[in-house]
């Protein structure tokens, strides 16, 4: 099994290059099954996931055509309107092909994912508001079975925002006859990015990135050209990296309006920031304050970040709290950080964490995407070796990780055992 080795300590500087927001690229290649016409996606990450979803739309007959950084995806024949359990099992973004197939077919089989890693994530949200759509859903074997002769504009209160909700109405609401308006929906700049996408496409949605979303159904959509904004998660992750170890550490490529929350909370630790137009400068200015979170839905601070933030704190003067608000157990880098020296304890949705601990190398195992980022953080701070196990759960999210830390000084490999 391949594992990560990294020897801590060092200073990080130079130019960290973000790409492609994986969290878009998924529903925006899920997006290519709305259209018999080819989707020609820029900025595309070489991450696992992305290769994952791919998997699942060749499997439903869409052509996809990887490049560097790019992909071209292609309805050519349906081959079937069924999304099986092993490949919705590894990634719970496949669910989003329900709507899309609903829309051009009437009819689709698509796994229930089930819980993950940080919780038990439910899609009742995302089934309550297709049967607003008219869809007829019933769950058979572990199956969701969704029929609809046509889908036709409705009415969408969201109990709670959703990403992926907001997504997947928006994408079967495009082909709907009628006018669906999504409330309560989710701002997240992937979001605003898919409606971008789907407009290019011929769709009519207005609001994405607002709570409250219209989206007026058309007969059909055709192809589109479109450049996936930046990963706003890989870069915070970076930024992360620089407040702990960075000496004018560039990170470019990335829109630093799209991670405010992120930017303003590690400024108030005391790191020194420069935002860019598209880049933001860090370097590391200890002793670091502490600060609490909350994580909120956008534009709040991000669930995707609490665990980097938090090997931040573990090295910041004086105790924070970091509240976990979005998942019920997304606190897994806990134990691991604790094995690395720092002192976090955790009370119910909420981790108290002492600092500042020196960290120290240890073997620690990766448990999910951020929980490892946090690991490879805490690792940079550390002194000594530290090896991180179960490297599979970074490569679904970190594009080239050990070459952009590599880039910026880090002493980082990867190795099989
Ligand atoms: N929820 C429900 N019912 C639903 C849908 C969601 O109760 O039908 C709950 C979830 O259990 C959770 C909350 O609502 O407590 C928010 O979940 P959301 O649907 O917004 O999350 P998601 O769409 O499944 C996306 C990202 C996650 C990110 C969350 C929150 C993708 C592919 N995934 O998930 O990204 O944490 O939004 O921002 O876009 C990651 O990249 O590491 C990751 C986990």
């Amino acid at each position: 099994m391949e594992k990560l080795r990294i020897q801590g300590g060092r200073r990080l500087t130079g130019e960290v290059r973000v790409g492609g927001a994986k969290n878009a690229a998924l529903p925006e290649l899920v997006a290519s099954l709305l259209t018999d016409e080819p989707l020609r996606l820029t900025n595309v990450p070489a991450v696992r996931d992305v290769a994952t979803i791919v998997r699942l739309l060749e499997h439903l007959g869409v052509a996809v055509e990887r490049g560097d950084a790019t992909a071209r995806a292609q309805l050519g024949t349906l081959e079937g309107t069924e999304a099986p359990y092993d490949l919705v099992k590894t990634m719970r973004a496949s669910f989003l092909v329900l709507g899309p197939l609903l829309a051009r077919t009437g009819r689709a089989r698509v796994s229930l994912p089930g819980g993950c890693a940080i919780g038990a994530r439910p899609v009742d949200q995302h089934l309550a508001a297709l049967a607003r759509l008219g869809v007829d859903l019933r769950v058979e074997e572990g199956y969701v079975v969704a029929e609809a002769d046509r889908l036709r504009g409705g009415e969408v209160v969201f109990d709670t925002p959703t990403v992926g909700g907001t997504e997947h109405v928006m994408m079967a609401a495009a082909l709907a006859d009628g006018t669906t308006t999504l409330r309560n929906a989710a701002r997240e700049p992937e979001v605003a990015d898919l409606a971008v996408l789907l407009n290019a496409m011929g769709a009519d949605v207005e609001g994405a990135g607002s709570d409250t979303i219209v989206i007026r159904g058309v007969r059909e959509l055709g192809g589109a050209e479109h450049e996936i904004l930046p990963d706003r998660i890989e870069a915070g992750t970076y930024v992360i990296a620089g407040a702990l170890c960075g000496d004018s550490l560039r990170i470019t490529g990335c829109r630093p309006s799209d991670f405010e929350a992120v930017l303003d909370k590690v400024a108030e630790t005391g790191a020194d920031l420069e935002e860019g137009a598209d880049s933001v400068r860090v370097t590391a200015r200890p002793p670091h304050e502490s600060v609490d979170a909350r994580t909120q839905p956008h534009p709040g601070f991000p669930t995707d970040m609490q665990a980097q933030y938090m090997v931040l704190m573990t090295q910041a003067e004086g105790t924070s709290i970091i509240t976990e608000t979005i998942f019920e157990n997304r606190f897994m880098h806990v134990p691991e950080l604790n094995r690395m020296g720092a002192e976090i304890a955790v009370d119910g949705h909420s981790a108290i964490v002492r600092g500042p601990r020196k960290l120290g190398g240890a073997r620690v195992m990766a448990t999910d995407l951020r929980a490892s980022a946090s690991l490879v953080l805490a690792a940079l701070a550390a002194d000594g070796e530290t090896v991180i196990d179960r490297l599979y759960h970074l490569d679904r999210g970190y594009e080239s990780l050990v070459g952009k830390l590599r880039g910026a000084g880090a002493k980082v490999e990867r190795f099989r055992e």
